[in-house]
């Protein structure tokens, strides 16, 4: 079994917060164990519980829309995974003690990936990383479509850039716009080759 599947196995069998009691599956995330871009976004919601798999509901076809038609990849060209792996009842925010008991798996799959970018969707995934970069985080509106340099245990550099939630721009035009900008100047660092 790869380093990747042995997390996703041990987060399927997890306990170590009350969510796993409301779960029907827990959703590791999935894509590239090799992805040079990784998205980390909130919680499953209920499509994704029922699944087992990362953004496959109506903010998870927007999301797959910007990853094909703006970046020009597939899903599984890159790695799509969540702060927290357990759905929380109804839908609502992650607790900070769910954030901090499930967080260390994140850590885990961001540390066997070595991702190039991390793309933050929202502002949970946004403040966690932000807190391990020692950055003081301002609202999501404040600080989307920037790239951060994550000097990553002081050995190399990750780019971390946070937008909008898709679920945020699914009903609102404008933050569509906000989101489909920020993924063009994706596109831009990569084909620029400050990815490569
Ligand atoms: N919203 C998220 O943050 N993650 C998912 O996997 C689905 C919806």
């Amino acid at each position: 079994m790869d380093e990747l599947e042995s997390v996703a196995e041990e987060i399927r069998s997890c306990k170590k917060c009350k969510l796993w009691l409301y779960r029907k599956n827990a959703v590791p995330g999935e894509g590239n164990e090799k992805a040079q871009i990784m998205f980390i976004g909130e919680a499953p919601g209920e499509n994704e519980d029922l699944e087992g798999k990362p953004f496959v509901g109506a903010a998870g076809k927007l999301l797959t829309k910007l990853i094909n038609e703006i970046l020009g990849l597939n899903r599984a060209d890159v790695f799509i995974t969540n702060i927290v792996k357990c759905r929380p009842p109804n839908n609502r925010d992650p607790e900070p003690d769910e954030i901090e008991a499930c967080s260390p798996y994140l850590d885990r799959q961001i540390e066997i990936i070595q991702p190039k970018i991390i793309v933050t969707l929202g502002r949970h995934s946004t403040s966690y990383l932000f807190q391990k970069m020692g950055r003081r985080m301002d609202s999501i509106g404040k600080v989307r479509g920037k790239f951060y340099q994550w000097n990553y245990k002081n050995d190399y550099i990750i780019l971390v850039f946070p937008t909008y939630h898709p679920a945020a721009a699914l009903y609102n035009p404008q933050l569509k716009k906000v989101l489909e900008e920020d993924f063009r100047k994706i596109k831009g660092s990569i084909s620029s080759k400050t990815v490569t």
